[in-house]
């Protein structure tokens, strides 16, 4: 299985930044064929950016889209119009799910649009500081893992990628709240459990899991290397183009 590496740019770089960055990223990165290269900018760049990019080199992602293809949804980009331009969606995003009040049941039906209109979902997942201080990582996982899989075929799973996020973890980037790679393989374990228990052993194999929350150059390889990981989901330090250049050359010698 390939290695990903994917940058969130979030709610940062407007097109003209989003351009020049992605130049030259271009310009640094050789054809890495084990590592799956992706970024996922404001959905406004996303147009020029696609014609703009080497899908040889890697692959753009959206950071959100709308369960429906059509019709009056103010406001809403959909994954129908999204196709031809993203290769990716991230799907429920903590951010999404905190604070623009996501649920289950509306990133399910995300989860099969953006299948329906032939992108992958990155379904994200993670238990908030609350939920793990009072022991429910186990339970908010499986609730949003198999919420977000709810319409997933057993064919279609291969081509859904989990990213495991715990909220208490993200945009940490100074160590403050690092998770420990220990407490991260249990729980990645338990999503592949999951995946086994409800897909068979053969479909369950075939899934990509990510791991993300201040991932950096200084921790990247620590995440790398956990059992069951199959990559990086990199916010903050996906915007300083030194430290996502070092990620993937970290994901490269893991790969390796
Ligand atoms: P972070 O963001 O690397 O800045 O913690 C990760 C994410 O939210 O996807």
């Amino acid at each position: 299985m390939k290695t990903y590496v994917v940058g969130n740019w979030k709610l940062n770089f407007n097109v003209g930044e989003a351009s020049i960055y992605l130049h030259k990223l271009l310009k640094s990165l050789p054809n890495y064929r084990d590592v799956e290269i992706v970024v996922a900018p404001s959905t406004l760049a996303l147009q020029p950016l696609s014609l703009q990019i080497d899908r040889h080199k890697m692959k753009l992602a959206a950071q959100n889209g709308f369960y429906r293809d059509y019709g009056a949804f103010t406001g809403e980009v959909s994954f129908s119009q999204l196709k031809g331009l993203v290769d990716y969606a991230l799907i429920g995003h903590s951010e999404r799910r905190y604070v623009l009040k996501e649920d289950d049941k509306m990133i399910q039906k995300k989860v099969a649009a953006a299948l329906r209109n032939k992108i992958k979902p990155i379904l994200c997942i993670g238990e908030t500081e609350s939920e793990r201080a009072f022991g429910e990582t186990a339970d908010a996982i499986r609730d949003q893992l198999l919420g977000g899989l709810g319409e997933v075929s057993d064919d279609d799973l291969e081509k859904v990628i989990i990213a495991y996020e715990p909220v208490w973890a993200i945009s940490s980037t100074k160590g403050a709240k690092m998770a420990a790679p220990d407490e991260i393989a249990g729980v990645v374990s338990l999503i592949r459990k999951i995946l086994t228990e409800t897909y068979g052993k053969e479909s369950a194999k075939k899934v990509a899991v990510l791991f993300g929350g201040s991932v950096t150059p200084a921790n990247a390889g620590a995440y790398l290397t956990i059992p069951g990981v199959n990559g990086v989901l990199v916010g903050g330090a996906s915007l300083i183009l030194r430290e996502f250049i070092d990620i993937i050359d970290i994901a490269k010698r893991v790969q390796a």
